[in-house]
């Protein structure tokens, strides 16, 4: 909600202390037009900037110095992908897979589609899949089948968002950037309709933006 005097009001505080950085956040963060259409803020640039350098942490001492082959889930994962593996200090092969399971829809549409498949030879390869977030679980338990029948030495998961309460398959991530509520975000490479991904935060759409029939 944008209030002339304050700028962004901020509301919702989420669990994990999402809003610690909401003062931060409004004096350093200048204000993105896209904010206007968030209900709340759950978490802000600089909690996604902190958190991405401590699991690219995290990863390296999981892997020590071993070679790394990281496929980001497109297009969701670009930006979260992009900054986590800056945060890597791991020698480190890129490839991406594209999956859709949204549509112009807030929930998930069933089975998700392979739209397009990897490029590089994963064979006993450190494959470290990386998605936004992690829902039902389909997308993720989907991808992992798929590689783990082209024979790598290891799979792990890391999602920057988990909504735990939403799961539908049996799937838990080995890095996992923040839990949040079941509801439904955009923002840092998530979208509704292709749209808001390069909000810098997270943040809950309004509902009344949710699934217009003029974006269907
Ligand atoms: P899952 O297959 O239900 O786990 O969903 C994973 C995919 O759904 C993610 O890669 C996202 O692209 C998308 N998704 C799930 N929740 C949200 C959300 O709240 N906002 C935007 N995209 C979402
Ligand atoms: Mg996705």
């Amino acid at each position: 909600m944008l209030d002339a005097k304050r700028g962004l009001v901020l509301r919702a505080p989420g669990p994990n202390g999402f809003v610690r950085d909401l003062d931060m956040a409004r004096s350093s963060t200048p204000l993105h037009p896209a904010h206007a259409d968030l209900e709340s803020i759950l978490v802000t640039e600089q909690a996604i900037k902190r958190r991405t350098r401590r699991l690219g942490t995290e990863i390296h001492e999981t892997y020590g110095d071993e070679e790394i082959t990281v496929i980001a889930i497109i297009n969701g994962a670009l930006l979260f992908t992009a900054d986590l593996l800056r945060a890597i200090s791991n020698p480190v092969r890129l490839d991406c897979i594209r999956i859709s399971s949204y549509r112009n829809e807030t929930r998930s549409l069933g089975r998700p589609q392979l739209l397009h498949s990897l490029t590089l030879d994963v064979t006993n390869r450190h494959v470290l899949l990386i998605d936004d977030i992690l829902d039902t679980g389909k997308t993720l338990s989907m991808v992992v089948d798929l590689i783990h029948q082209l024979n790598p030495a290891s799979i792990k998961t890391c999602v920057l968002l988990d909504k735990k309460g939403r799961r539908e398959v049996p799937f838990d991530a080995d890095f996992v950037g923040f839990e949040i509520p079941d509801k439904f975000v955009v923002g840092y490479g998530l979208d509704f309709a292709e749209r808001y991904r390069n909000l810098p935060c997270i943040g809950v759409l309004k509902p009344h933006l949710q699934n217009p029939p003029e974006w269907a």
